[in-house]
């Protein structure tokens, strides 16, 4: 472990002050600490950088996306105007190929305000370039219910592997109740080590129902900011009206099971080994997602495997149309990209693609047969 780095030296600090903390503060201080947070600091997509999303892979994926908010505008009456609100948008680079893509719908172009929700200076920057032909509007985090600065417009908000970055709890079974799991310094290993402890605490009633089922030992997992996003783009919605897409890894029910992990250089490591040099996730529980949705009153559909999403958004046409102007090289890079995006042993069926809409939206592109 680097015992240098800021982002060790604060959890080191703060749990010698306090004892051991919470899986979640772990994590949302290895990821945004300002002084040394893995997305504070640095750029992390790519052959050099530790990861590589959907978009970075290909610009099929943000035109769709673009092409889906289309059509999700038309579906909500066409306003004159609304939010096209972004959470989490990494180089800027779905929104920039979705925006070309929008080109297409002029109307709805005109009509969009954008706004981006992110919370890494670095990241803000590569957007700002990426973006710099647009008018764009940049939050810390999604601005809360009742706050102006989405303009109470209608909003269709979009995240690609957001969700999966903000930080959960985790609860150990232990006897007949749920504790807490915790985050430990070793001092003399110098190293951080998980603790449990000990005293049962509510997990929630996903987690009191699955209590049964689970073993002794066994891990449940809870993201509060999952469920509070969810809530306010909800809200946002119901009040306002509108739609929301999110593409992450995850799971369609709400289960028993550790899915924590840290990824460096594109490989696996330890979640505890490095953080602030680490990508860390945890699996989206859709379940959960489409529960806050329905008690604000909405709609949600699927999940749904990325894969069949993008066919049916037409991927394969779309790239049969890029095919036409590529030479050799172009043309495997586009087959390679395609695979990547829908194969079923790729990111075709390990992302999911979820939509929230307004009760009276009954149908949303990609989800017409399937939800
Ligand atoms: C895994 S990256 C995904 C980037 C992009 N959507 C893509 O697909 O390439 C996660 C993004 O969410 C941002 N992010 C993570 N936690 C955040 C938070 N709590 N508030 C705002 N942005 C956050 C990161 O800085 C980054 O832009």
């Amino acid at each position: 472990m680097d015992s240098g780095h800021p982002v060790v030296r604060r959890l080191t600090g703060l749990i010698s002050e306090r004892g051991p903390i919470s899986v979640a503060d772990f994590m949302e201080i290895a990821l945004g600490d300002p002084d040394g947070g893995y997305y504070a600091t640095r750029d992390p997509f790519g052959v050099d950088g530790d990861f590589t999303t959907a978009p970075e892979i290909s610009q099929m994926f943000g035109e769709l996306i673009g092409l889906w908010c289309a059509d999700t505008w038309q579906r909500i009456g066409a306003p004159e105007a609304f939010a096209l609100i972004e959470l989490g948008p990494g180089r800027g680079t779905l929104m920039a190929d979705a925006l070309r893509a929008m080109a297409s719908a002029p109307d709805c172009l005109t009509a969009a305000r954008i706004h981006l929700v992110e919370n890494s200076p670095t990241l803000r920057d590569a957007q700002k370039q990426k973006l710099h032909a647009h008018d764009v509007t940049w939050h810390e985090r999604l601005p809360a219910p009742g706050d102006t600065s989405l303009g109470s417009l209608p909003a269709i908000f979009v995240a690609n592997e957001f969700l999966d970055a903000l930080p959960v709890r985790q609860f150990v079974k232990t006897g007949d109740a749920w504790c807490e799991r915790l985050v430990a310094h070793d001092r003399a290993a110098d190293v951080f080590a998980f603790t449990p402890t000990g005293t049962a605490i509510p997990g929630g009633p996903n987690a009191d129902r699955l209590l049964a089922d689970a073993d002794e030992g066994d891990i449940f997992e809870e993201s509060p900011a999952v469920i509070s996003v969810a809530g306010d783009i909800a809200a946002h919605i119901a009040a306002h009206g509108g739609a929301a897409l999110f593409v992450d890894y995850g799971h369609r029910r709400t289960a028993i099971g550790e899915t924590l992990q840290a990824v460096r250089q594109h490989r696996p490591i330890d979640p505890l080994e490095a953080p602030g040099m680490s990508d860390l996730t945890a699996h989206v529980d859709f379940q959960r997602v489409a529960e806050v949705a329905g008690d604000h009153g909405l709609r949600s559909l699927g999940p749904l495997d990325q894969g069949a999403f993008l066919q049916r958004l037409g991927i394969r046409e779309r790239a049969d149309i890029l095919r036409q102007k590529a030479d050799d090289r172009q043309s495997r890079d586009l087959n390679a990209a395609l695979t990547r995006l829908i194969g079923s042993s790729e990111m075709g069926t390990l992302f999911k693609v979820m939509a929230l809409s307004e009760q009276r939206i009954e149908l949303l592109a990609g989800f017409d047969s399937q939800s």
